[in-house]
């Protein structure tokens, strides 16, 4: 599997950023605090790889690595644009992604390079648990919802899914096999699982209460908790893959769902249609040089 950088520029309606999901905005919210890690948390991943790239001698690897920073350069690029529109609409989307900086700077500095890829390893496998549902059921974005976003989601979800395991295959390549390998592997897991929902969850009740368009505000978590856990359960669904990480063979691609990577070009061709018939002069200038 060659993960392949591709420059997409989805086409995101500034209006609909707090409501573009079908189910309204507090499942929109859910959504958008995901999209608040993904600045900081991508170079963390694309800096821990780089770390590593000079121990790699086989050429398919690091070909595969060169596919895995240019394709998480782009994901960041339209998450930064994404972002931006939340703190357009007056929500606090700049001080969570400072918050995220900080925590990862603070790792960077604290913590040996096997840890920091130890963490992004774990965090690839939760964009892939996550990647992986959304494009198994369409309900996860939503028949209904706002194309652009649709679009945005499933572009990421589709190329997380082609390099979900380039950073554990530099892992066992530059990792000597072992206990201590499968205990730091997986107790990262476990310490990342905690401090991930933790935040997730602190950012998404930020958002929905600094959202003025937001009405039952309480009342609508309880939707949330059934997107998560009831129908379709986003997170309910992701258990049995979680618990395969554990697995000491374990591997990304022992989940084969390759298949689903046949939906990338005709998607791009949707998106840039989309873009096309939204006309150029959505995206503005400021976000533009932003890229
Ligand atoms: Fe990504
Ligand atoms: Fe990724």
């Amino acid at each position: 599997m060659m993960p392949v950088r591709r420059d997409v520029h989805p086409h995101l309606p500034p209006e609909r950023i707090s409501d573009w999901h079908e189910r309204g905005n507090h499942i929109t919210h859910f959504i958008n605090a995901l999209s608040i890690f993904f600045p900081a948390g991508e170079r963390f991943f694309m800096d821990s790889v780089r770390n590593y790239r000079d121990q790699v001698t086989d050429p398919e690897l690091s070909r595969a690595i060169a596919g895995f920073i240019g394709q998480e350069a782009m994901h960041t690029r339209e998450h930064i644009l994404y972002n931006r529109l939340m703190e357009d609409a007056g929500l606090p989307a700049a001080p969570m992604d400072r918050t995220v900086w900080k925590l990862l700077d603070l790792l960077r500095k604290i913590l040996p390079k096997s840890w920091q890829l130890a963490h992004t390893i774990a965090l690839e496998h939760y964009t892939a648990m996550l990647a992986d549902g959304l494009l198994r059921d369409g309900s996860h974005m939503g028949t209904r919802s706002e194309t652009g976003y649709a679009q945005v989601w499933t572009w990421h979800a589709l190329e997380e899914t082609e390099h979900k395991a380039v950073a554990y295959d530099v892992w066992n390549t530059v990792m000597k096999p072992g206990l201590y390998r499968y205990l730091l592997r997986t107790f990262t897991m476990l310490t990342t699982t905690v401090t991930f929902w933790a935040m997730v969850f602190v950012f998404h009740i930020r958002l929905v209460m600094a959202d003025k368009t937001c009405r039952n505000k309480l009342l609508g978590f309880g939707g949330v908790i059934k997107f998560l856990w009831g129908s379709p359960g986003v997170l309910r669904k992701m258990i049995p893959e979680w618990f395969a990480y554990f697995r000491p063979g374990f591997h990304p691609w022992d989940a084969d769902n390759r298949a689903q990577l046949a939906r990338i070009e005709p998607l791009i061709a949707e998106i840039e249609a989309t873009a096309i018939r939204a006309g150029a002069s959505t995206r503005a200038p400021s976000l533009r040089g932003a890229a």
